[in-house]
């Protein structure tokens, strides 16, 4: 069969055994190798399902590096495995650095209102390194639970979590079909989106505070009977410099992004499901509440490489009774429940984790047989290095490593830590640590050879017009 028709098939669904609910695709960069050359990780959440569904990505432009590890795991299903959501996470190395977009393919949605029948999301990723900060471009960093709901009588914003590694402006905006940011791109009716920068102007703000300064809200107002069911919201999430930035491609030739012009996007696609509506939406009664301990929405935390830590979760529900906790996070987080209500979330960030990584959650709870879920909460795990972190290494590693974080050193790091690097550890890959390193894994290196994961084609844009049909691979 020839690329051409099997690609067409996979478009037009044969291949998709399940529906697709919700997917969050973001990206960074890790290190700057020897050679200059960049490797940038892209992370991704998706949710369907079933947990057997592969990806498929196109790239959109001659280059989009080579993928030097993949991994595709499980995050996280609700009890009864009626969804099921996996993180991937690509590390791609480029000859060249030259701006790309990437588009991924996810099948068929889930049935909804507004008529979303088939999913794509893009990407696009500027690997010109910046004049401000010196390095290359992060995405804004946002994650979301696959699936949210409410009841059509109560009243809810959705803020999302959104935060930008460079300190740029975030804003969030519908996707076109133009820019084959989606197939099918109607807004949920029952949603207004509002994107607020709340630091417009002030640029004088230091950085750590600006990267909080946007917001990204979805409101959703008590409505009919008439609009309860299920949508598809779909969200395009741009970062903007603030002032010019000088862009300089490796040979030497810059450019200027103006001020407000996006330089980077992520894709934001969750599932928005509107429930009968409740006797009283009061949380703590029918809809779970959140108590002390659960971290605030928005909280930043400090997570230090090769530790783990936890988050203490702490709902109640006087009339219904709580049944799980849904989170969205990174593939080896560790979820347990220790009584009604009361969960933690155990996570050990590694080198692949890169600055930040953000967990979405919210509680759920049933009675009668009907579902209630809290509002959403995410935080952000600020990643660092602790002091005498792998001294013996330390020679080993390129020059510019993760260098801003060399200052940031806990003094309490544990010595032993340090000699858990596996016995065939080889310093010629001290460039790029796999994104799924974990000291946990330590013994067995995943075999890269077998994980390769080659996009299916790459397509001139030009072919792209009337997606999905169209598309073909020659
Ligand atoms: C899991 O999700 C499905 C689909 O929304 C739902 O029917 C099922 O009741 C959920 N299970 C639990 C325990 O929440
Ligand atoms: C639920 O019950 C607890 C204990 O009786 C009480 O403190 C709390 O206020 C109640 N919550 C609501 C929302 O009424």
């Amino acid at each position: 069969m020839s690329l051409s028709l099997l690609l067409l098939l996979l478009l037009l669904g044969s291949a998709w055994a399940s529906l697709f609910l919700g997917s969050v695709l973001t990206y960074y960069p890790l290190h700057t190798n020897e050679d200059g050359s960049t490797t940038m990780v892209l992370r991704y959440k998706l949710t369907y399902d079933l947990c057997s569904e592969s990806d498929v990505w196109v790239c959109l432009d001659d280059n989009c590096g080579f993928l030097s590890s993949y991994a595709l795991k499980t995050v996280d299903q609700n009890s009864s495995a009626a969804w099921c959501q996996r993180e991937g996470i690509q590390t791609r190395r480029f000859r060249s650095n030259a701006p790309f977009m990437i588009e991924f393919f996810g099948g068929p949605w889930g049935s909804n209102r507004n008529g979303v029948s088939y999913m794509a999301a893009l990407t696009s990723v500027e690997l010109r390194k910046r004049s401000d900060t010196g390095r290359v471009n992060s995405s804004p960093q946002t994650n979301v639970l696959p699936e949210l709901r409410v009841p059509s009588n109560c009243q809810r914003d959705i803020d999302l979590l959104t935060f930008d590694p460079d300190g740029d402006e975030v804003r969030c905006r519908y996707g076109t079909r133009a820019a084959l940011e989606c197939v099918h791109c109607t807004p949920a009716p029952v949603l207004s989106l509002s994107s607020v920068s709340t630091h417009r102007g002030r640029k004088q703000v230091p950085r750590v505070l600006l990267r909080w300064s946007t917001s990204c809200t979805l409101s959703f107002s008590s409505t009919l009977p008439s609009d309860e069911g299920t949508y598809a919201v779909q969200l395009v999430m741009e970062d903007v410099a603030r002032q010019p930035v000088t862009v300089t491609r490796d040979d030497g030739a810059e450019t200027v992004l103006q001020a407000d012009a996006p330089i980077g996007q992520s894709a934001v696609d969750f599932t928005f499901i509107v429930d009968p509506a409740v006797e009283s939406c009061t949380e703590g009664l029918y809809l779970p509440r959140f108590l002390p301990p659960t971290p605030a929405n928005r909280a930043r935390l400090s997570a230090a490489v090769d530790r783990p830590l936890e988050i203490s979760i702490k709902a109640e529900a006087n009339i219904s009774t709580i049944s799980e906790l849904l989170f969205s996070g990174p593939y080896n987080t560790i979820k347990t429940s220790s009584g009604a209500g009361q969960y933690t979330l155990r996570w050990t960030p590694s080198e692949g984790d890169g600055e930040n990584q953000p967990f979405c959650f919210a509680v759920q709870a049933v009675f009668n047989s009907v579902q209630f879920q809290s509002e959403l909460r995410c935080v952000v795990f600020n990643n660092y290095y602790p002091t005498d972190y792998n001294p013996q290494f330390n020679n080993n590693y390129p020059t510019n490593y993760n260098q801003q974080f060399n200052n940031n050193y806990p003094t309490n790091y544990n010595q032993q830590f340090n000699n858990n690097y596996p016995t065939n550890y080889n310093p010629q890959f001290n460039n790029y640590y796999p994104t799924n390193y974990n000291q946990q894994f330590n013994n067995n290196y995943p075999n890269y050879q077998t994980n390769y994961h080659v996009p299916p084609c790459i397509i001139p844009r030009w072919q792209h017009k009337r997606l999905p049909v169209s598309l073909s691979c020659n």
